[in-house]
């Protein structure tokens, strides 16, 4: 059993850092709570509404409206510009696209002048922040990043830590994110750490 009696609670406006050592179980935590994985027990709810009442499809189409996935490895579309990468989300949800709105989150991530690159166009940073402004473009109320900075230099994990603390916070939709840095998790309004198949809270030092 990878996690016993986790309880965790994320409402509007929320940032939450967790944290853990490799292999304790941040990303499946944050796949279970995508409902990418299914629990073996327990439950996950969206918005009140548990996901063990629903199919395989409501939970996808469900997905879509609730939760935006930011990963690491900015998955973008390397056939699709920046702003066909932010429209996506729309087309799989079967709407059509709000194409201002989409490049207005270009815009908040700094990438205006981007938005008709591709993705190998793009620089690891400039893809993260592609990725971030599609993982909000059906303004779901929740975001669930993996190390979304793991793979940039100080620098650029910086900024990309502040455009995404700051279009959440924009946006009112709450954070919860995975990072092995306790400089990041400083940034957000709590932190718990997965250790021994539980998940504490934990207080800043400082
Ligand atoms: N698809 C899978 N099938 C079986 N076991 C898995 C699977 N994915 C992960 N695990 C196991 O579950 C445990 C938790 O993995 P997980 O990827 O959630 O850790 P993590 O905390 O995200 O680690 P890291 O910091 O290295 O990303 C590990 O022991 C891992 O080997
Ligand atoms: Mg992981």
């Amino acid at each position: 059993m990878l996690f016993k009696d986790i309880h965790l609670e994320v409402n509007a406006g929320e940032s939450i850092a967790i944290l853990g050592e490799s292999g304790s179980g941040k990303s499946t935590l944050l796949h279970l709570m995508a409902g990418l994985d299914a629990v073996d027990s327990g439950h996950i709810a969206w918005a009140g509404a548990s996901l063990n009442d629903l199919s395989q499809d409501q939970i996808a189409s469900k997905r879509l409206a609730h939760i935006g996935l930011v990963f690491q490895a900015y998955y973008l579309m390397p056939h699709l510009t920046a702003l066909q990468n932010v429209e996506l989300p729309f087309l799989l949800a079967n709407k059509k696209p709000l194409v201002q709105h989409c490049k207005n989150l270009l815009e908040s991530v700094g990438l205006l002048d981007k938005v008709s690159r591709f993705p190998r166009e793009l620089s690891g940073g400039e893809q993260q922040r592609v990725a971030i402004a599609r993982a909000l473009a059906l303004q779901p109320p929740l975001i669930l990043a993996d190390e979304p900075t793991g793979n940039l230099d100080e620098r650029n994990a910086e900024a990309v830590l502040d455009i995404l603390l700051n279009v959440c916070s924009n946006q009112g939709c709450a954070l919860v994110m995975v990072t092995h840095s306790d400089k990041v998790a400083s940034r957000l309004s709590s932190r718990y750490e997965l250790h021994h198949n539980a998940l504490n809270p934990v207080h800043a030092t400082h």
